[in-house]
């Protein structure tokens, strides 16, 4: 009979062995996945013995954390501002950081009538599933050029209860109709930087969601010359960008119909975001801040 808290030992120090990355807790999360109770409740039930059929789906569930998998991609599911997204190797697991993003957007909807708006870039449905959830008033779309994300996400949006319009498309290419804002999470890695990325990024999560092409910058110079083909006048844009990219992004929106582009840091005082603002007959750039 093997109990809890020996099982949870032992399949700690094994990652650890392996050099996975927080071997204690991807132990935790598993075995609580496994369980299907909180983390916490682990440390009240180290004496519970285990059965032999949770025993095969933890060891199976190690077996993959040890090739370095990510825990969110074994237990299909990840966290992000409060809600239980579904994921898998399809879609980038969406990222504490990108919630800043989405606080930026919920702060502008406040002070608005009812907007319409696109997530490009959805991947699991992240961005757009969070904002309509937290602001039902919002008409909101969501593309992606995968359509294997698309089902991801249009599986989130239902598991959520949200009312969300799903599109395939080459960055605005398929999309119809224009929007009062735009948020983006696009790809943004430098090519070479990925050979360089920890294995559980660059061996599992989709290269399609990661290279940015040779500077990193494809995304946001190919947004800057397409995004006014769907923008309603006075729309605001919404970017997450790498922390080395605020100046290099900024002077790509820095010219008319972009007038006003500022930067936001996260709590560690990296730069996370470019917000700018879009006018359809804006003659001259009237402002720019970081
Ligand atoms: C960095 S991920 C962001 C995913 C999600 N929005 C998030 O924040 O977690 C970028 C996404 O862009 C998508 N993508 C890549 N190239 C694209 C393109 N040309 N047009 C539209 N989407 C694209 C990828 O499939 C991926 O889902």
């Amino acid at each position: 009979m093997q109990l809890l808290g020996d099982v949870l030992k032992k399949a700690a120090d094994y990652l650890q062995q392996k050099n996975v990355s927080e071997p204690r807790l991807s132990a935790d999360w598993l075995l609580a996945h496994v369980l299907g109770i909180k983390r916490m409740d682990l440390y009240l039930n180290f004496d519970r013995p285990m059965v032999e059929a949770e025993l095969n789906t933890y060891r199976s569930y190690i077996a993959r954390r040890a090739k370095e998998e990510p825990v969110s991609y074994i237990i299909g599911e990840q966290p992000f501002m409060g809600l239980n997204l579904k994921v898998n190797p399809h879609v980038l697991i969406p990222r504490q950081e990108t919630e800043i993003l989405v606080e930026k957007v919920l702060e502008h909807l406040k002070s608005q009538d009812p907007l319409k708006g696109l997530d490009l870039c959805t991947g699991s449905g992240a961005i757009a599933c969070a904002i309509k959830k937290y602001q039902n008033s919002t008409t909101m779309h969501a593309s992606d050029i995968s359509v294997e994300a698309l089902e991801m996400a249009k599986k989130n949006a239902s598991s959520l209860n949200v009312d969300i319009v799903f599109h395939q498309s080459d960055l605005v290419n398929s999309i119809e109709g224009t929007f009062d804002f735009v948020v983006c999470n696009p790809p943004y890695i430098v090519q070479k930087v990925i050979d360089t990325l920890d294995n559980q990024v660059k061996n599992f999560e989709p290269h399609l969601a990661l290279s940015g092409g040779i500077d990193g910058l494809d995304f946001y110079r190919k947004l800057a010359s397409e995004l006014p083909k769907i923008l309603n006048n006075q729309a605001r844009i919404f970017l997450e960008i790498g922390f080395d990219q605020a100046e290099a992004v900024i002077d790509i929106f820095s010219n008319p119909p972009f007038y006003s582009a500022c930067c936001i840091k996260d709590l560690n005082e990296n730069n996370r975001c470019v917000m700018i603002d879009y006018t359809a007959s804006i003659k001259d750039k009237v402002c720019l801040a970081t």
